[in-house]
């Protein structure tokens, strides 16, 4: 499946964040976090903590880092990997494409 539209531009300042449901190839609901970084750069990645299951969207951005609200592990944008505990397995990152005001997302 192509890269589906996940949301505007318009719709993030930096270091924050929204949750979006996106479908995947096998008709599948995907829970994703569209992340703006710090500095302005957009990143996608499952909006469900490997830890404990809550939206990291909820979460606060700090720089590269997406840290989960409920027991605090950080999660770096570009890797999805975790860089502090408890979490210790990574969430899956997908590519983002920004096209015009559109930000698109390839979750296959
Ligand atoms: S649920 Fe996210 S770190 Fe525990």
């Amino acid at each position: 499946m192509a890269a589906q539209l996940a949301c505007m531009t318009s719709d993030l300042a930096p270091e924050s964040a929204m949750a979006v449901e996106l479908n995947a190839v096998d008709g599948s609901a995907v829970e994703v976090a569209i992340v703006r970084d710090g500095n302005g750069e957009w990143h996608a990645l499952s909006d469900v903590c490997s830890h404990g299951a809550v939206s990291l969207a909820d979460g606060e951005v700090e720089g590269c880092l997406i840290e989960c609200w409920l027991h605090g592990s950080s999660f770096d944008l570009r890797t999805g990997l975790p860089t502090s505990p408890p979490a210790s397995r990574p969430v899956p990152v997908y590519p983002v494409t920004i096209d015009g005001e559109r930000v698109l997302v390839d979750i296959d």
